[in-house]
């Protein structure tokens, strides 16, 4: 059974964009694969952030991704700093990365841009993620459209380190797209983004929901309630394919095009679809968010899990190294 890793930064809450464009993803791929998924804490602090909400914010995500369906009896969910294997590999990692791709890589050129002194995390960023892949073996990686590049270059160290060290020993991790590989924000510009301030939560009450939809922007061409619209280009249209069946996502083309509907109607449709979808999801993360400890527990599990599988890929990628083995103590 292929191996399917992949991570989430802990910015507590996720959006929409992160669920259709991966999280979805994941909860349907936990039944077919053997599947990992962690909170990437320590990719967290290669931007500023706050050191005294770090621990919460992991914790909500850890609530967040129980509540969207992740199960642990079907996968392991993790906190990336509880195995510190990850970043025992990253260091490994780095004698084969070639700093050229790192400075090419456009999520470091892009937050590199935003910040007025650049840590070198910020650089080393996608080494730590080709670790965390590369230390279960893990050959597919369910992520967003913004991550393919760094998994290019994952696959890259991949291959540099097998050619140095033991031909065929790492998989070369391939990507898994959703159909909805990219969600805009609500003012339809860049990509949906915590950072930006342009999200839905996904745990949003109705009333919040509608009133982020209701200005949200469409096909920009649909100046007036008659002009005919282009569905395909339009970021509400991307949502609808996310939460709403398919009848509806083919009667929202239709009347999109023939102007049968305004935007407004279609965005009425859509609210009524992903409140229907997000209600029980709200509910179950209302219910874990009082129950600390269970999260805490669970995450406690995965952790020695994913340390069992980390500790057997790292005795061997030591000793393909040609490191001095300690002794027993
Ligand atoms: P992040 O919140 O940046 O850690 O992203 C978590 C996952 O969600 C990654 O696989 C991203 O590619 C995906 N993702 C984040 N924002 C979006 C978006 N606006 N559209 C589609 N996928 C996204
Ligand atoms: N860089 C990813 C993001 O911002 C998060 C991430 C870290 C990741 N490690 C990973 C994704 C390993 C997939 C596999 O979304």
């Amino acid at each position: 059974m292929a191996r399917v890793f992949s991570g989430i930064q802990p910015s507590g809450e996720l959006h929409i964009g992160n669920y259709l464009g991966a999280v979805q993803n994941w909860v349907r791929l936990q039944t077919q694969h053997d599947c990992l998924f962690s909170i990437v804490d320590l990719h967290a602090i290669t931007q500023p952030y706050d050191a005294a909400t770090l621990a919460s914010l992991t914790l909500d995500m850890a609530v967040s991704l129980y509540a969207v369906g992740l199960d642990p009896e079907q996968c392991i969910v993790f906190v990336q700093s509880h195995v510190a294997e990850h970043t025992d590999l990253n260091w490994l990692l780095t004698s084969v990365t070639p700093l050229g791709e790192l400075e090419r890589q456009t999520q470091f050129k892009d937050k590199a841009q935003r910040q007025e002194s650049v840590p070198a995390g910020l650089l080393a960023y996608p080494i730590l993620q080709a670790a965390d892949v590369l230390l279960y073996k893990a050959s597919l990686v369910p992520v967003g459209e913004d991550q393919v590049q760094h998994l290019e270059l994952m696959r890259e160290i991949a291959r540099r380190w097998n050619a140095r060290h033991g031909t065929g020993y790492f998989p070369e991790p391939q990507p898994l797209l959703t159909k909805t590989r990219r969600v805009l924000g609500l003012d339809g510009k860049a990509k949906m983004s915590k950072s930006l301030g342009n999200t839905i939560g996904l745990f949003e009450s109705p009333e919040a929901i509608w009133e982020k939809l209701r200005p949200a922007a469409t096909d920009p061409a649909r100046k007036t309630r008659k002009d005919p619209g282009t569905p395909e280009i339009c970021n509400i249209f991307t949502v609808h394919e996310g939460f709403s069946p398919p009848d509806t996502v083919t009667e929202v083309a239709h009347n999109c095009r023939t102007a049968g509907w305004g935007c407004l109607d279609c965005k009425r449709v859509l609210a009524d679809n992903m409140i229907a979808t997000l209600a029980p999801m709200r509910e179950r993360a209302n219910a874990l968010r009082r129950e600390p400890a269970t999260v805490l527990e669970r995450l406690r599990a995965g952790a020695g899990r994913a340390r069992a599988l980390a500790r057997k890929t790292m005795a061997e990628v030591r000793d393909r190294m040609g490191f001095l083995k300690a002794g027993e103590d």
